[in-house]
């Protein structure tokens, strides 16, 4: 089988990556025929990439020449003595990356320039804070006549998913295991993309659920609506804004989930903890509906497993009626404080 076939990369997603990272990078030809090789801001309107340059220099003289504009995103690195404990050939990197290619096109609609404008403020100063940029805006009008606008046509995108695709089932559960198990920052997500990548691989032992639930070990910024509408409605969160959970959500040191066969999510669990001495359990829910079918107590066990918390010597929660519940896992209720725990109430 071809490479390609391995980790093609869906056009859809690959258009994601490029308008979702940071930063992306710039390959063209000058006016000299020299390369240039430059780093952007971009963002993707419609069926376009835009950036931004200045009227005179070499991003503005690749104009009307083919180029390449890329993004990527490395997943995980994966040592070789994962596959072999001699061999240092198997070491790889599992990476997400996506280029377009196409010529660059100068824009000179003044409209279409602010949108561009507007749409990179949107993106990287979300929280707003100026007036929202208008070609015919008094403020903006030489700003957006004297910048230069370029684009390029997502017609012919194409992305690359390296996520051990073409590892066997039996190599895929030591990946996974491993991921698990080292527990750096991005490998919770990482555990997560590589079985999403292989849907064929077995659930390793850490990662069963009840039939039809899918554990993730890396809920992200698509889940947190989702969790919103799980956790409102609980008594604890009786008085607490929706934008205000959110929040909390995503400021988790760890934060798993389970979606089910549709992909919408049905439980989700987090905790707050410094990865060696404590950690603090909060906003664990089940959708209702799934309730009674033992995925609450998956959740909680691969929350208790979550690498910034499993060698916490303490955790702690607080529940008005699930005692029995997490008494399974070991917690016990403390009735008797020593008068040296503090708490503010705000
Ligand atoms: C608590 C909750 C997360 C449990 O999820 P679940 O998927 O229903 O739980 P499971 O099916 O895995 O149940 C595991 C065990 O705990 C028991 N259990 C579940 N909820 C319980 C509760 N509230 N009180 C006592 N025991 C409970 C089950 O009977 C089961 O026991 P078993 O292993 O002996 O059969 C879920 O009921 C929920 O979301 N409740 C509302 C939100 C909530 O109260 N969250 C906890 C706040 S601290």
């Amino acid at each position: 089988m071809r490479k390609q076939e391995f980790f093609g990369m869906a056009r859809e997603q690959a258009v994601a990556l490029l308008a979702a990272a940071p930063v992306v990078r710039l390959a063209g030809v000058g006016e000299r025929g020299q390369p240039v090789l430059r780093t952007l801001h971009a963002v993707v309107l419609g069926e376009w990439l835009y950036f931004h340059a200045a009227p005179v220099g070499e991003k503005s003289e690749a104009v009307g020449r083919e180029a390449v504009i890329a993004a990527d995103e490395t997943v995980a690195t994966i040592p070789s003595h994962v596959f072999d404990p001699e061999r240092a050939c198997p070491a790889t990197t599992y990476y997400l990356s996506a280029q377009a290619h196409g010529a660059l096109v100068g824009v000179d609609d003044p409209a279409l320039k602010a949108r561009v404008l507007q749409a990179l403020m949107e993106k990287h100063q979300p929280e707003g804070g100026y007036v929202p940029i208008t070609a015919d805006d008094p403020r903006y009008r030489g700003a957006v006549r004297g910048i230069a606008v370029v684009g390029v046509p997502l017609t012919q995108v194409d992305g690359k998913a390296k996520l051990g695709q073409n590892r066997s089932a039996d190599d895929l559960g030591k990946v996974l295991r491993f991921l698990w198990a080292r527990g750096e920052p991005g490998d919770p997500r990482a555990v997560d993309l590589v079985r999403a990548a292989n849907p064929g691989a077995p659930t390793p032992e850490f990662l069963l659920a009840p039939a039809g639930a899918r554990l993730r070990c890396a809920l992200g910024p698509a889940d947190v609506s989702a969790a919103v509408e799980l956790l409102a409605g609980e008594y604890w969160n009786v008085d607490v804004p929706r934008d205000r959970i959110a929040q909390g959500q995503l400021a988790s040191s760890a934060w798993v989930g389970a979606h089910d066969e549709a992909g919408a999510l049905i439980a989700t669990g987090r905790a707050l903890g410094d990865g060696a001495r404590w950690a603090y359990l909060l906003d664990i829910a089940v959708a209702e509906s799934w309730r009674g079918r033992g995925l609450g107590k998956a959740l909680v066990r691969l929350l208790l497993d979550h690498p910034r918390v499993r060698g916490c010597r303490r955790v702690e929660l607080r529940t008005r009626d699930g005692h029995a519940f997490y008494r399974g896992f070991g917690f016990r209720e403390c009735t008797e404080l020593s008068g040296r725990e503090m708490a503010l109430q705000r």
